[in-house]
């Protein structure tokens, strides 16, 4: 009797044991037993919920203390459509700073300097975008030192650089883009730089001939193979030199992607500071105690964009969910991390984000920031079928001119 029940306990762990490794085995790359992604993160995202990870105190405990006027520089990584211009322009005009930038009406760039007359911001709203339109993480990485070592000629030796960023839903802002795409806008002037050269027309094919892609179908958006807007904060985030760039061939898909979002997962946990666009509050609470530096008016909350009144059936957005799992992925991992850090600053401060705007920050009455700006103001810059504010860089000690290449060649 006993050895029966002996034998039918081995053949069970024996089929469980074969499950385990053949799991192990399918699961390696994003594809498990035909699913692509990692289920647990796109069923959480339609949900609504987080997939909970551990983190160090060290990756939720950030603050730091910030001198401008020594060595450290804010670099700002601006995404499309993730509020990225909004929060931008906050940056310029509305950060409790001595001097503060000095902004003319009418005029996107501003000039922010410290007493020293060095730049301390790195950003389109600043400096404009010197490191090409709309430039990622590999091309910031390459070139913001550089461009700083001539502007600096004879001042400062070294700089520390705290890289900020915006995220938000990837669903809203792929159907956020595509909107922003049929209405004219292309960001074609983007170099995609990396390993040292563009992307080649090869590697990254427009989707659109002629000037732009305006009055572009949904269908047709999300048939284009080679369009940009797919997973496009994971590619914004990652080291693309770890997949050999824009150079697909060669390297298998899965593993690709896989790269990709875990590199974008490892330097968003690197840098100084990221906010989420679905929470304005949370994130200036954690911006102005991580930094140190406040803002004067207090960031809004938006709910009137472009996509929120955009109709969107449940096909499209299970296309798109389908198609943006890098970003779901990266985007989850984000929002829990976020929320983490939020909770972690509460705990050791003592109060609530709420009770840190209602009790403890200055009060300031009303908030100014009333522009009622659209989503295609919130990229305005980007130009339509060109470069962008690219024509528009002032010229610093040290620099001859800015690089005009797009991808083109
Ligand atoms: C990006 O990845 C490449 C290849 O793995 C590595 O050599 C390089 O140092 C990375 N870039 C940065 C800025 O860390
Ligand atoms: C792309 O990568 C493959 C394999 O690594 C290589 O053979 C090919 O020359 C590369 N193409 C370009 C344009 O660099």
């Amino acid at each position: 009797m006993n050895r029966t029940w002996f034998l039918v306990f081995s053949f069970l762990v024996a089929i469980v044991l074969f499950f385990i490794i053949f799991a192990f085995y399918s699961c390696t790359g994003t594809t498990c037993f035909g699913v692509v992604g990692k289920p647990e993160y796109v069923n959480a995202f339609i949900k609504g919920q987080l997939v909970k990870h551990s983190f160090t105190s060290h990756d939720l405990q950030r603050e730091r203390t910030l001198n401008l006027e020594g060595k450290d520089v804010i670099v700002y990584l601006h995404m499309q459509k993730t509020g990225g211009a909004t929060f931008g322009r906050h940056l310029v005009h509305n950060l409790d700073v001595d001097p503060p930038c000095k902004c003319m009406k009418g005029v996107k760039k501003c000039v922010c300097l410290t007493k020293n007359n060095q730049v301390w911001l790195f950003s389109r709203h600043s400096v404009g975008w010197v490191c090409g339109l709309h430039a990622d993480w590999t091309e910031l990485k390459s070139c913001v030192d550089p461009w700083f070592q001539r502007i600096d000629k004879g001042g400062r030796k070294d700089r520390r650089y705290h890289y900020i960023t915006m995220l938000r839903d990837p669903v809203k802002r792929f159907f956020s883009e595509w909107q922003h795409v049929n209405r004219g806008a292309t960001w074609a002037g983007a170099r995609l730089h990396c390993n040292g050269r563009d992307a080649t027309l090869e590697e990254v094919p427009f989707c659109f001939h002629g000037e732009d892609w305006e009055g572009v179908t949904f269908s047709e958006f999300v048939n284009c193979k080679s369009n940009l807007a797919f997973n496009r904060m994971t590619r914004m985030l990652g080291n693309l030199s770890r997949v050999n760039c824009y150079n697909t061939t060669g390297l298998d898909e899965d593993l690709r992607s896989k790269t990709m979002v875990e590199s974008a997962k490892e330097n968003l946990l690197d840098f100084a500071f990221f906010g989420i666009l679905e929470e304005q509050s949370k994130s200036q609470f954690l911006f102005e105690h991580t930094l140190g530096i406040r803002f004067i008016n207090a960031l809004e909350q938006r709910e009137n964009t472009h996509v929120a009144k955009l109709k969107m059936t449940k096909e499209m957005v299970n296309l798109v969910i389908r198609t943006n799992q890098q970003d779901i992925e990266l985007y989850q991992f984000a929002k829990d991390l976020f929320y983490q850090r939020v909770a972690n600053m509460e705990k050791r401060l003592g109060y609530s984000v709420q009770e840190y705007f209602h009790l403890y920050r200055d009060h300031q009455g009303g908030l100014n920031s009333r522009e009622e700006e659209s989503d295609l103001e919130d990229d305005s810059g980007m130009g339509h079928g060109g470069g962008g504010d690219e024509k528009k860089l002032p010229h610093y000690p040290g620099e001859s001119g800015a690089s005009q290449s797009n991808h083109s060649q």
